[in-house]
């Protein structure tokens, strides 16, 4: 092997509330790379389970995020599209991971703050391992791209870091067993080869995170409490005109440029968010709407978002109702993952030196 075989993998959550954020960050974002590279696409129901889900809502949940990508363009015959449980070795390098991983990496990881929140204490174990299994969904894999939200860039770094650790902790196994890639940048820190490859994050541009529409300084999220701050991939036409229609604006007009947006959280949001579905930039949209009133931008916005989305959610919905379908394509799916993933586990324990007497 000369090289790493370039590869994208990601993964979304079956938590429920499939919303606007999750499409704009991520899963539109899968659909054209697949034509780039060799592509992998999960629902991460191991990662679902860090905090408590309905055992009977979770089974739809993984088939609803399965039916959004494939209603939003991800091709089963040119992606892999499959649940993360279906393919062992997951759970088994994530287990390998938690031995390299170290406390103090992980203490500092802003996501298990903001989901212990308070009660630390109580939170599963298996939320605060949560980026060494994400580690392994790529790493499993030699993922080399991986397409992101903004709040994922630092569980990304954790995976350079695992992967890096790795490559130096077993660097005289890995040129011994003859199982590495040479490295391209060898220096005295870095071995000459290595096992795992250095992940490159693809965090979305402008609308890497898009915010509440009750309040723009928090994150559009599953969790929140309130329907009205989000735009689900479920919402019919209706609902998403009235979400706009109520979402959180101030009184003055839009700004003529991108500077005007920086101390207006919700303004910036919105225009983020036309951007994004209109595929321009935030400057272009204020090209054409700075100086005018939120009652204008408004329903521009909600004709773009009904255009954007429908197409998408309807498809959802008829695919929902053929679940035989949509397992089947996860079945097929996690047979070519596995194909992938069991000979990189069966390198990964020579390295560590598992005896193996089956
Ligand atoms: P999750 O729902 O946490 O599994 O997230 C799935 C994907 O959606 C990840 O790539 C996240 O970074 C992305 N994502 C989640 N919420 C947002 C948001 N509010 N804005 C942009 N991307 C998001
Ligand atoms: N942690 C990601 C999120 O919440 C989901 C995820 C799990 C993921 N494993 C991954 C994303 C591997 C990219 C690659 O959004």
């Amino acid at each position: 092997m000369t090289a790493f075989q370039p590869r994208v993998f990601s993964g979304v959550q079956p938590t429920g509330n499939l919303h606007l954020g999750n499409y704009i960050g991520a899963i539109s974002r899968f659909v054209p790379l697949q034509d780039e590279m060799p592509s992998i696409f999960c629902v991460v129901d191991l990662h679902a389970i860090t905090a408590w889900q309905n055992p009977k809502e979770l089974s739809q949940a993984t088939r609803e995020v399965t039916a959004a990508y494939l209603a939003s363009g991800i091709d089963p015959k040119k992606a892999i599209i499959f649940n993360q449980s279906q393919v062992k070795e997951h759970a088994e390098l994530a287990w390998i991971f938690n031995c390299i991983a170290r406390m103090g990496w992980l203490n500092r990881m802003t996501q298990f703050k903001e989901k212990a929140g308070k009660n630390k204490e109580n939170a599963s174990v298996g939320l605060f391992a949560y980026p060494t299994l994400m580690a392994a969904d790529i790493l499993a894999y030699r993922g080399t791209h991986v397409p992101v939200g903004d709040d994922q860039k630092q569980h990304l770094e954790l995976t350079r870091d695992i992967a890096q650790k790795f490559n130096n902790d077993f660097s005289d196994r890995i040129q011994e067993l003859g199982v590495g890639v040479p490295n391209p940048t060898p220096s005295n820190e870095l071995p000459p080869e290595l096992f795992f490859p250095i992940t490159e994050p693809l965090i979305a541009g402008e609308a890497a995170r898009i915010m509440s529409l009750r309040d723009g300084t928090k994150k559009m999220s599953k969790s929140d409490p309130s329907d009205l701050s989000r735009i689900n991939l479920t919402d019919d036409a209706d609902m998403i005109a009235k979400k706009i229609r109520k979402a959180k604006t101030d009184p003055e007009p839009l700004p003529g440029d991108v500077e005007g947006l920086k101390t207006r959280p919700e303004a910036d949001n919105l225009v983020g968010i036309y951007a994004a579905l209109d595929g321009s930039n935030k400057q272009t949209v204020l090209k054409d709407f700075g100086g005018r009133q939120f009652s204008e931008f408004k329903p521009a916005l909600s004709d773009l978002a009904v255009a954007k989305l429908t197409p998408i959610t309807e498809e959802m919905r008829r695919l929902l109702e053929s679940p035989g379908e949509i397992d089947a394509i996860l079945k097929d799916g996690a047979e070519k993952a596995s194909e992938i993933a069991e000979p990189v586990l069966r390198d990964v324990r020579k390295i560590v030196g598992f005896l193996d007497v089956r």
